[in-house]
């Protein structure tokens, strides 16, 4: 008989939990399932979700144990896999990152600009948190992180603890892919063999096959051009009009460099003036989240809670949980599956830093990953990425060695940031707003 797996999701009340549930649940042939169990801090928030999600679990396969549970031995003892999605300080604290930026006139976005930098830096104790506890509990078993700002905490946990089974990975270019094999007439993404190269949120792609082989490349980049990356009757019904306007910018992204086709989160990087002329510093993303994707999940879990039965509801499944189904099937099932992974550089690209933790595509096999080579990349890709990757990386160095002085350089050294002066006034001001959060600085 097959292996049944047992698999922990950190951040068990997060607003992704519901949909990677429904997609395990929905994988079963492939992927069995002994033991599905949640753990977060935060006890009151992770029950609303675990009691809807226990209901679903039960309806579908009442052998398979489920526990919600905030001790993290319970939690980690006995896993294969630690699905990671946690978000330290919540969405409240997402909100004060965003606005903080904006006022002093920079990009409030969760991941990139300044609002990542304050981001990682509450981020990268609850990673290494979790982490230890899943090498403590269960030695062997694999994280598969996708916690946000998902480039940073790879940079610091890469080198605080290198030899760790963790991979970090990112949706993004998976739901790219299938917005432009929708727009260019190929039934499903997995038919696309793609070359991509870049940091998290911050890549391009360089080529992409279809069926036998076909250089579709021109086809993509020919539509994205002209429509970034909307294909409008693909696109799912529940996707928010700023995202919309984020894949249809992409177009004006690539008109910087028409060769290859970019990742919609280089918009932030190449465009900051115009994303800061086009926000609204009282209502910011973290608002329109916690209005919409966090109150809608919440209701729903609530009513299934109270009903008793999941009975009425079509309860997602989707292209971000899928591509870690995928992840954790390849590493146990050793299918050699391309998948675009976020990992140390170590000569893929032959003209970037080693220590650099890249996003590229690797092949997946049993309990391990191989690069593909990548070779050199265009002067206009690297000096942007030398740049971002230095500031990830004073980032991390100023998180590990309590460096004001790193932290303010890195702030500086942010395309998204205009001056020192400003970098000094932000960085100040999320001092005080991640009293708690963050490591003393000195
Ligand atoms: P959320 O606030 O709804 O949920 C996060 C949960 O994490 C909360 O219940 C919180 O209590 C919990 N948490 C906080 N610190 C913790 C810790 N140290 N240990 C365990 N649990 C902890 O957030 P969300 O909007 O659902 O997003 C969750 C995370 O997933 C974010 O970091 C988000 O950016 C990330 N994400 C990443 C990708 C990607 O492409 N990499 C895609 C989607 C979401
Ligand atoms: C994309 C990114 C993630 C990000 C997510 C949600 O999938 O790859 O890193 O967390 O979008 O963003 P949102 O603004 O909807 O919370
Ligand atoms: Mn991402």
């Amino acid at each position: 008989m097959d292996k049944k797996f047992s698999v922990v999701i950190a951040g068990g009340g997060s607003t992704y939990t519901p949909e990677v549930i429904c997609t395990l649940l929905s994988e079963l042939d492939r992927f069995p399932i002994r033991s599905i169990k949640l753990y977060d801090i935060d006890e009151e928030r992770q029950n609303k979700i675990a009691s809807a999600c226990k209901i679903l679990c039960h309806e579908i396969d009442p052998s398979i144990e489920f526990i919600a549970t905030t001790d993290p031995k319970i939690a980690y003892t006995d896993v294969d896999f630690c699905l990671a999605h946690i978000r330290v300080g919540g969405l409240k604290m997402r909100e004060k990152d965003e606005k903080i930026a904006l006022k002093h006139g920079c990009v409030g976005q969760e991941t990139c600009g300044p609002g990542g930098i304050a981001f990682a830096m509450r981020s990268i104790q609850g990673v290494l948190d979790n982490l230890d506890y899943m090498e403590k509990y269960s030695p062997n078993a694999w994280m598969l992180n996708y916690s946000n700002p998902a480039a940073i905490v790879a940079q610091a946990v890469s080198k605080l603890r290198p030899d760790s089974r963790i991979i970090n990975i990112c949706d993004q270019p998976i739901g790219l892919e299938s917005a432009m094999a929708a727009s260019i007439g190929v039934a499903d993404r997995k038919e696309m063999t793609v070359r991509y190269f870049g940091l998290n949120h911050f890549g391009w792609w360089t080529d992409i096959r279809g069926k036998d082989d076909n250089d579709i490349t021109d086809k993509a980049r020919e539509y994205v051009l002209q429509n970034g990356f909307i294909a409008p009757d693909k696109m799912g019904k529940d996707t928010d009009d700023s995202w919309y306007k984020t894949y249809y910018k992409a177009k004006d992204v690539m008109a910087v460099d028409p060769t290859t086709i970019p990742n919609t989160y280089l918009k932030y990087y190449l465009y900051p003036d115009y994303e800061v002329a086009h926000s609204n510093p009282d209502y910011t993303r973290a608002n329109e989240v916690m209005d919409g994707r966090e109150k809608m999940v919440f209701s729903i879990c609530e009513t299934i809670t109270k009903n008793g039965t999941t009975k009425g509801f079509d309860l997602v499944t989707g292209n971000h949980a899928t591509f870690i189904i995928d992840l954790a099937y390849a590493l146990s099932h050793g299918t050699y599956e391309r998948m675009i992974l976020i990992v140390k550089n170590e000569g893929a690209i032959s003209n970037f830093a080693d220590d650099a933790m890249v996003e590229i595509p690797c092949l997946v096999s049993k309990d391990r990953y191989e690069r593909l080579s990548i070779g050199e990349i265009p002067t206009f890709q690297k000096g942007l990425m030398e740049q971002q990757n230095a500031c990830e990386k004073l980032v991390s160095e100023a998180w590990i060695e309590g460096s004001y002085h790193k932290l303010w350089q890195a702030f500086t050294m942010n395309r998204c940031v205009p001056s020192a002066k400003v970098a000094k006034d932000l960085l100040d001001e999320y001092i005080e707003a991640n009293k708690g959060y963050w490591p003393q600085l000195k």
